[in-house]
């Protein structure tokens, strides 16, 4: 849309309104702050060996020394014995994003040290222990072109009010002498190094975690589902929350959907540390996409009857309700072909997820040849609900059928009365079709997880226009 056109389209003040209004998810994720604390934990786990690793320079300078004189010092082979971060904290500020704060942390060192005055050298080791060390991160979350999340450090501050160094040898005094000058150094390089190390961590670890968010997640040869960021992830009083696409779509061909996410009523649990929305929006492109790949087309031959259904599918049996089926096609096996005439469109409610789908049925003949022969088209509707669950990360389901409607919509043998069919219709219903589309919500769809997440403590929840699904998260180590 060229400029001009924006301009006309905003003279009318709805359509600017409707221009500018941003895209409403399909799908939701919030963290709750028992999820930021979890996560915490796990990261400044991490941050810990990272900061152990820190490679500190050499230093070396003079300092005038009372009845002395002029002091050559030089520290060498610093090495980090450990950090701790024994107390931190994880605070999500609204429109700003996530910030860390570590408090009482401290650190051990070592190295060793040298002097040279007057004619005099010697050399010797030392300890160092730096206390009071505050780290004050903020994390930024962003969106990439892909939808992908990133995130960034805009500030970092560490201050650290406690070094204590403690110099051993034959001239250890001597350092002590002027310690205060050393300790100053060293503090500087520490605190700056801290952040270093905290914008290279957040950079190369947490980033690269974060980033496999699955965007877009491939279900079969099919289908996908496009989880990308529809905005950067948005950090509330209480919760990070992240606005997804949360669109089903068919791989081979995406056409844009005819409607658009409305907003998600979100409520303001908080018991579990993650919550996932999966909006009205989210399961009808899934009825969409499956519609035009041509995957909601299934046909029921003979062999698909379960042995223990009494029931055969040819013509001497259905010539009981069309007699002219006995006279063209006599004892022939037949076979059926279910299709969706519309994609199926999906109500969520409090009461669960309904659908009334219309699903044409055409019978065929299977003549001796093997080409098939139209017999009759019969219309199928009825209530359908689902059950949902999560299992291994994926939304499953599995659908209940209440009493199917059936009429007739085309025949080439002469109308006859449906109604006779009813029972045999739901036998093959429930027989055939439904055990083959609940195996397949078995199988489930990812949900939009981290590498290496497991959730539990599942928890569904129906509400207007969306399914509210709740869980803790567990990470799971590389083994
Ligand atoms: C059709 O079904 C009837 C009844 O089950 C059976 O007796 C007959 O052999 C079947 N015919 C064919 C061709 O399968
Ligand atoms: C199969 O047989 C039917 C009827 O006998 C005939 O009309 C049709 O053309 C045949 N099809 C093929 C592929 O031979
Ligand atoms: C489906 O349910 C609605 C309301 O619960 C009812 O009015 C309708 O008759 C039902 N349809 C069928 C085919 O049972």
């Amino acid at each position: 849309m060229g400029m001009q056109s924006v301009a006309v389209a905003c003279g009318a003040l709805t359509l600017c309104l409707a221009l500018t209004t941003a895209t409403n998810p399909g799908f939701v994720v919030r963290i709750t702050q028992a999820g930021l604390d979890y996560a915490q934990e796990q990261a400044i786990a991490s941050l810990e060996k990272k900061l152990a690793q820190l490679k500190l320079p050499d230093i070396s300078g003079d300092s005038r020394v009372l009845r002395v004189g002029k002091v050559h010092y030089e520290l060498s082979r610093l090495r980090l014995r450990d950090f701790h971060l024994p107390y931190s904290r994880i605070t999500p500020i609204s429109n700003k994003g996530l910030q860390v704060s570590i408090s009482n942390a401290f650190a051990e060192l070592d190295g060793d040290w040298r002097v040279k005055f007057l004619f005099i050298r010697d050399h010797g080791s030392f300890d160092l222990r730096v206390e009071n060390i505050y780290i004050k991160i903020l994390l930024r979350l962003g969106s990439d072109t892909s939808g992908k999340p990133t995130i960034s450090t805009p500030d970092c501050s560490a201050h650290i009010s406690k070094v204590r160094v403690l110099f051993s040898g034959k001239l250890g005094w001597l350092y002590n002498l002027f310690h205060s000058v050393i300790e100053r150094r060293l503090r500087k390089i520490l605190e700056d190094k801290v952040c270093d190390k905290v914008a290279m961590s957040v950079y190369n670890e947490l980033q690269t975690y974060i980033r496999t968010l699955p965007v877009t997640a491939r279900i079969d040869d099919k289908i996908g589902i496009d989880y990308s960021l529809v905005a950067p992830p948005r950090a509330t009083a209480q919760s990070l929350d992240a606005d997804l696409k949360g669109e089903f779509y068919s791989l081979g061909h995406r056409s844009p959907v005819p409607f658009s996410p409305l907003p998600l009523a979100f409520p303001s649990d908080h018991e579990r540390m993650v919550y996932f929305g999966a909006s009205s929006y989210f399961f009808n492109t899934a009825g969409i996409a499956y519609h035009e790949a041509g995957a909601l087309v299934f046909e029921i031959t003979e062999a698909m009857i379960p042995k223990d259904v009494e029931f055969k599918l040819n013509t001497s049996v259905f010539s009981a309700f069309i007699p002219q089926l006995e006279e063209k096609y006599p004892n022939m096996p037949m076979k059926f072909r279910a299709s969706t005439p519309t994609a199926p469109f999906l109500t969520v409610g409090e009461g669960g997820i309904s659908f009334q789908p219309i699903v044409d049925v055409q019978a065929y003949a299977i003549l001796p040849n093997s080409s098939l022969a139209p017999l009759f088209l019969l219309s199928l509707t009825g209530n359908v609900s689902a059950v949902i669950n999560v299992r291994s990360g994926r939304i499953v389901g599995s659908l209940d059928v209440g009493r199917i409607r059936l009429s007739l919509k085309d025949s080439a043998v002469g109308t006859f009365q449906v109604r006779m069919m009813q029972s045999l219709i739901n036998i093959l219903t429930s027989s055939t079709l439904l055990p083959r589309l609940n195996a397949r919500l078995d199988e489930g769809f990812p949900l939009p997880l981290l590498d290496r997440i497991q959730l539990s403590n599942i928890l569904v929840r129906f509400h207007q226009n969306f399914l509210l699904l709740g869980a803790d998260v567990r990470f799971q180590p590389r083994r």
